[in-house]
C-alpha cells in the first residue's frame, strides 16, 4: 500500500435519547448524529511487520489500540493475514469529549484498508467490523445526518442539516463514558428529545425547528463538578447561538449558529477562556 492519507470527521449529538439497558449491558440509543468538518488525519502505510501507531502519548500504553483491534478485525472478515502496518493520526479532535474523535479514527483507518485491499466490500460490511470494536464506529463509517438506534449501529439517514456554524467548546476536564452510563436510570430522566419532530423539521429544511429540540439525556445525569456545561451553553446563547447543548457524553458542548460572522466572533472570545474551542460545518453522508 502506498502511504494513504484521509480525513478522520468527528461527530455530534444533535439529539441523544436513552431508553433502556439490555441484557448485553449495553444500552438501547435513540439519536441524531452528525458529523462535522473538524476533524483528525489518518495516514496508513505497510511496513515490514508489526502494527504501530504513531499518536503522540494518546495513546495508553500496553493496551492494545482500537486501531489495531479493528485492523485485526478487518483482515480476519476478509480472509488474509494481516500486513505490518504503521499508521499516524495528526491529532484536532479533542480526546476522551463526546466527539467521537477515536472512532473517527478508526473508522478513516477501515475506510483507508477497504480502499487498498478490498474495494468490493460494502460500506455496511465494513460498519459491522466498526461495530466489533465501538458503538459510535458505525456512524463514523457512515457520516452525514442519520438516526442511530440500537447500540448506535442501526442507521437510518436523514435529510441533511440545513447550512448553519456550529462552534464546539470543550471545559477542561473528562467525563468517563462508562461512568456517567452506569448512573442511568431511563425512568427517571424528566425531559426526552423529540426525535419525531426533530425529523420532521429536518425534512422541511426548517433549522429553527432542528435547533428548538436540541436534547441530551446525560445532562441530567450530570454533578455539581460539571456546572460549567452549562455555563457554556448559556454563553454561547449569549453570542448568538439559537440553542446549544453537550455532545455525547460529554462534556464538550456545541452551539448552532445561523451565520459565520457570529460564529467566528463567538469562537473568538471564548478561546479565551477556553483553548479547546473550534468552528465547524455540517458534513454531508460520505461517499
Ligand atoms: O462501545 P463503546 O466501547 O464505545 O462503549 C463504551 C462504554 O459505554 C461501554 O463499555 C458501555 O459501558 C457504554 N455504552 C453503553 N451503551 C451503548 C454504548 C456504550 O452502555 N449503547
Amino acid at each position: 500500500m502506498e502511504q494513504t492519507m484521509r480525513n478522520a470527521p468527528a461527530k455530534v449529538n444533535l439529539a441523544l435519547d436513552i431508553l433502556g439497558r439490555r441484557p448485553d449491558g449495553y444500552h438501547e440509543m435513540r439519536m441524531v448524529m452528525q458529523s462535522i468538518s473538524l476533524g483528525d488525519l489518518v495516514e496508513a502505510e505497510e511496513q515490514e511487520s508489526g502494527f504501530l501507531l504513531d499518536a503522540g502519548d494518546l495513546i495508553p500504553a500496553g493496551k492494545k489500540s482500537l486501531e489495531q483491534q479493528a485492523a485485526e478485525a478487518f483482515f480476519a472478515a476478509i480472509g488474509r493475514p494481516m500486513p505490518g502496518l504503521c499508521v499516524h493520526l495528526t491529532k484536532r479532535v479533542p480526546a476522551y469529549a463526546g466527539l467521537g474523535g477515536g472512532s473517527g479514527d478508526v473508522a478513516a483507518l477501515l475506510r483507508i484498508l477497504r480502499e487498498t485491499y478490498a474495494p468490493e466490500m460494502s460500506t455496511e460490511e465494513l460498519e459491522r467490523i466498526g461495530l466489533q470494536v465501538g458503538s459510535d464506529m458505525p456512524f463514523c463509517i457512515h457520516g452525514g445526518t442519520a438516526r442511530a438506534e440500537g447500540r448506535g449501529e442501526r442507521l437510518t439517514d436523514l435529510p441533511p442539516l440545513p447550512d448553519c456554524c456550529l462552534v464546539l467548546c470543550k471545559p477542561d476536564f473528562g467525563i468517563p463514558t462508562g461512568e456517567l452510563f452506569a448512573k442511568v436510570r431511563p425512568e427517571a430522566f424528566t425531559r426526552r428529545p423529540d426525535l419525531a419532530g426533530m425529523e420532521q423539521a429536518l425534512a422541511a429544511g426548517d433549522l429553527d425547528g432542528v435547533v428548538s429540540r436540541l436534547c441530551n439525556v446525560f445532562e441530567e445525569l450530570l454533578g455539581p463538578e460539571h456546572r460549567e456545561v452549562f455555563v457554556i451553553e448559556e454563553r454561547l446563547r449569549d453570542l448568538g447561538a439559537l440553542n446549544a447543548v453537550m455532545s455525547g457524553s460529554g462534556p464538550t458542548v456545541f452551539g448552532i449558529f445561523p451565520g459565520e460572522d457570529a460564529a467566528k466572533q463567538a469562537v473568538e472570545v471564548l478561546k479565551r477562556e477556553y483553548a479547546q474551542t473550534f468552528l465547524a460545518y455540517p458534513l454531508k453522508k460520505f461517499d
